[in-house]
């Protein structure tokens, strides 16, 4: 038996009290995401279940109980308050998925401060504008990153302290930076937790979007009321699963199913910090005994590619449950799950904005490859007319995803920039930017996105972001990015480029370029192919029109390009 049991009758009694009750939490009680995360699940008798089973590059391993992660949070806690850091100061956490990353966060939270989890690939562009924009105080990252961080430190003046998880000590530290190391500190017994409540601030990431900078998605304690939840009835989790999320905590899944979810019920959860490889994740599920497996659709598509031989290899027996979020998951990749693991991936539709899982396919709900299925309980969901904003009546007809604000793990705004976050309501309905069309049984379908950021492999990269850094490159004098179509990832960075005078096109340049992009920005915003034009279509008013150029990669009608030229 699922734990959601009927969705229908889950939707009918539906009230988000039942997620306060299992937690104990009352209005105006104090809420810390930390204590309900470690302490608690240790008063309820779970201290010396394990919490986290990690495995790394070159078969280091370690694993904590949840005792141990009371620990070890307690005493990164400690250490923060000491270095002077108060609540709601934004510290970051720049790291690879080693433990520090999960505990930091957890300890992050216990005093009050706000996590700021950045993907550790980011290069040092990508990580100045977010700390910029945040006025993050304290960076937490291993040898392996400093270097980064050194290269931009001085533009940013809050940021005070850059702490070292893993330096050995020999080589010289600069002004702000300071060693710790779990081994080496006496683990905190007694932590006074900081009495946070719903609305206190607890998580900022980053998102991007089509203009402007990334904006820093603000969400609060309160968000736990509904990760709790989603985790339990979407995922089903239960008490003697090993859970298995294949996402980053720099990005929203990794904390909101990656942390806060499983721990906050108390369930094991492993992690493989190796990257991806077939036959080292089917390894890694058959040593592990994962039980439940939430992953991507790059991911699936990847596995697919690498063939059904390599499964057969493996004991793959112990899965009971899986699912998939981050972009549009092929009906094929689907079927294909259930063929060679006996259950079909369940898609799962949600954002960094939304905190938690919005639209799902139920365990023990009808299937319908390539369908994100239904709303959760409690969650108010429509397709809206893109013009008048009411919902569309018809089944079938496309329109744009949207949601009655209200739910507990909505972001509370973009970080200092509050004109965005208004801009995403229309009559009363949050807009996630998608479109999506409902069929006569209620399941959603997803058509696409209503902006032109780029999806590749489940992870958002503005356009934007990459045209600025474009055109800090010597040789670029404009450029247009825009999503090309790949067989794996679905899309991935294309750029245009008009180069200057002076400089030649050829392959050496675009290796040039892309390397110059990956550097600054990420491998995922490294363009995967350059072409280089004389002139780039643009509006009268100048705009570059990257739709056209959209139009052109996705072998779509370009239409009326007169009405194009008027929009702004
Ligand atoms: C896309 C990730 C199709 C969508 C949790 C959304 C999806 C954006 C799905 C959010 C899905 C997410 N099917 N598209 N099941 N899930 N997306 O903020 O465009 O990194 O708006 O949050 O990913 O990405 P974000």
């Amino acid at each position: 038996m699922s734990n959601i049991g009927s969705y229908e009758k889950r939707v009918k009694n539906f009230n988000w009290s039942i997620s306060e009750k299992e937690l104990g939490y009352k209005e105006g009680d104090d809420l810390n995401i930390g204590w309900y995360c470690s302490d608690r699940i240790c008063q309820m008798g779970k201290a010396n279940k394990p919490a986290l089973i990690w495995e790394g590059l070159g078969g280091k391993k370690n694993s904590y109980t949840f005792n141990d992660v009371r620990l070890a949070t307690n005493t990164i806690s400690l250490f923060l308050k000491k270095i002077g850091v108060k609540n709601e100061d934004r510290v970051c956490l720049f790291l690879d998925k080693i433990p520090e990353l999960y505990l930091g966060f957890i300890g992050i939270l216990k005093i009050g401060a706000i996590a700021q989890p950045l993907f550790s690939a980011f290069g040092d562009e990508s990580l100045h504008v977010r700390l910029e924009n945040a006025e993050t105080t304290v960076i937490i990252t291993q040898r392996k990153h400093v270097a980064k961080v050194r290269k931009i430190k001085d533009k940013i003046p809050n940021l005070k302290h850059v702490i070292i998880v893993d330096h050995d000590g020999k080589k010289p530290l600069r002004e702000g930076e300071m060693i710790f190391s779990l081994k080496e500190e006496t683990p905190v017994e007694e932590l006074e937790i900081f009495p946070t409540k719903a609305e206190s601030p607890s998580v900022l990431h980053y998102t991007s979007g089509t203009t402007g900078q990334p904006k820093g998605v603000k969400h609060v304690h309160y968000s736990l009321i509904g990760q709790y939840l989603t985790a339990k009835w979407v995922l089903d989790l239960k008490d003697n699963d090993i859970y298995w999320c294949t996402a980053d905590p720099g990005w929203v899944t990794g904390t909101s199913y990656g942390i806060i979810g499983p721990w906050s019920l108390g369930v094991t959860q492993c992690v493989l910090d190796t990257g991806f490889s077939a036959e080292a994740w089917y390894k890694f599920i058959e040593k592990q005994k994962v039980t439940v497996w939430y992953s991507a659709p790059t991911a699936i598509r990847s596995l697919m590619k690498a063939g059904d031989e390599v499964i057969k290899k493996h004991d793959l027996s112990s899965l009971r449950h899986l699912a998939s979020v981050g972009e549009p998951l092929n009906s094929e990749a689907v079927i294909w799950s259930k063929k060679v693991f006996g259950k079909h991936f369940l898609d799962t539709y949600w954002q960094t904005e939304t905190g938690a899982i919005m639209l799902t396919n139920f365990p023990g709900m009808k299937v319908k490859p390539g369908s994100m299925g239904k709303p959760f309980p409690g969650i108010t969901a429509e397709v809206l007319d893109p013009k008048s904003f009411e919902p569309v009546e018809e089944p079938g007809k496309i329109g744009l995803i949207a949601f009655k604000p209200g739910w507990p793990s909505m972001m509370r705004t973009y970080w200092n920039n509050e004109d965005t976050y208004k801009a995403k309501f229309a009559n009363d309905w949050y807009l996630s930017g998608d479109r999506a069309s409902i069929d006569k049984e209620g399941y959603y379908w997803f058509v696409g996105r209503d902006d032109d950021v780029i999806n590749t492999g489940g992870h958002l990269v503005s356009p934007f972001e990459v045209e600025s850094a474009l055109l800090e490159h010597e040789a670029v004098a404009e450029s247009a990015v825009v999503a090309k179509p790949d067989e794996v990832n679905m899309e991935v960075v294309k750029a245009f480029v008009v180069i200057k005078p002076g400089f030649e096109p050829s392959e050496e340049l675009e290796l040039k370029i892309m390397n110059f992009i990956r550097k600054k920005l990420s491998p995922l915003a490294m363009p995967q192919e350059t072409e280089y034009v004389d002139s780039l279509p643009k509006t009268r008013s100048g705009k570059i029109m990257r739709r056209l150029l959209h139009a052109k990669e996705w072998g779509e009608e370009i239409g009326d390009t007169s009405t194009l030229e008027d929009e702004e």
